[in-house]
């Protein structure tokens, strides 16, 4: 049985309403959210655009604070870690590559660096990982900026594992990547799960990438939890009528 890493509890997220017109000056993104996210497993997020996906993510390491409720993480709560020690342990790769100019093997040992560890052996770590993303040592010495987007997403991903963290949150880390280097970040992230033991929550708007990969999903409309579960029961018999809307392309945000 798998250890819960995170435990949200009745976590809301209010915020406010640009089309309001005084009467309701607030919008609900996120409903009373309950939930775990089990360690070691790779959960995929989904649901129509504007469901909450970014949202719930964004709270998980503390890019906001929901309005009530509790997220715990190891049975902490959040709000009581060091905030810096937070985002080590859950590492965050967005939509698109997030590279700063300069080489690649500047860009993965930055965080290294920053802890004080020693230049050699940050480059040592950079050479490791960069191996560990599927791509070859070669690249370390080039611009970040000369690579292709798919090889930067690779870079970004090698660089939030430079942290060591033990979570990765990926927002639709593939949705600006052609089939094949999406392939190769799906591949990825099983490895990592498999090989590191790394708990892992990406974002998907493609039910096929969480078939593939998923061990668990988590379904969100309008900021509410509507199934959550393991993959094979979600994709082979979803209990919830929207599940089999979502799963035929035809729920509407
Ligand atoms: N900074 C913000 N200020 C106000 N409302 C916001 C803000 N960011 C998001 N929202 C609103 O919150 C709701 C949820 O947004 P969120 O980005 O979490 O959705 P999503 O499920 O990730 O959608 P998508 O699939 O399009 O990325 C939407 O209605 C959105 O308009
Ligand atoms: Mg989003």
């Amino acid at each position: 049985m798998n250890k819960v890493k995170f435990e949200l509890k009745d976590v809301s997220l209010e915020r406010p309403d640009c089309n309001s017109t005084g009467k309701r000056p607030t919008a609900i993104i996120l409903n009373r959210i309950n939930t775990v996210f089990l360690q070691g497993q790779i959960t995929a997020v989904m649901g129509p655009s504007g469901a909450g996906k970014s949202s719930l993510l964004r709270l998980l390491n503390r890019l906001e604070d929901p309005g009530t409720g509790s997220i715990t993480l190891d049975g902490a709560n959040l709000k009581d870690l060091n905030i810096f020690t937070l985002r080590r342990r859950v590492g965050m790769v967005w939509q698109l590559p997030t590279l700063f100019p300069g080489t690649v093997a500047a860009n993965i040992s930055y965080g290294p660096r920053l802890r004080g560890i020693p230049p050699v052996a940050a480059a040592t770590m950079a050479r490791k990982l960069i191996q560990t993303v599927g791509l070859t040592a070669e690249l370390l010495d080039r611009p970040a900026a000369s690579l292709s987007i798919g090889q930067q997403q690779r870079v970004s991903l090698a660089r939030t594992l430079a942290n060591e963290p033990e979570v990765l949150l990926l927002d639709e880390p593939t949705s600006a990547l052609d089939p094949t280097a999406a392939a190769n970040i799906l591949h990825l992230m099983a490895d990592l799960r498999s090989r590191l033991g790394l708990t892992i929550i990406f974002v998907t708007h493609l039910p096929e990438q969480a078939r593939q990969v998923a061990d668990r999903v988590l379904l969100l409309s309008h900021g509410e939890i509507i199934e959550s579960g393991p993959a094979l029961q979600f994709f082979t018999a979803p209990r919830d009528p929207r599940s089999r809307l979502f799963l035929n392309g035809q729920l509407e945000g």
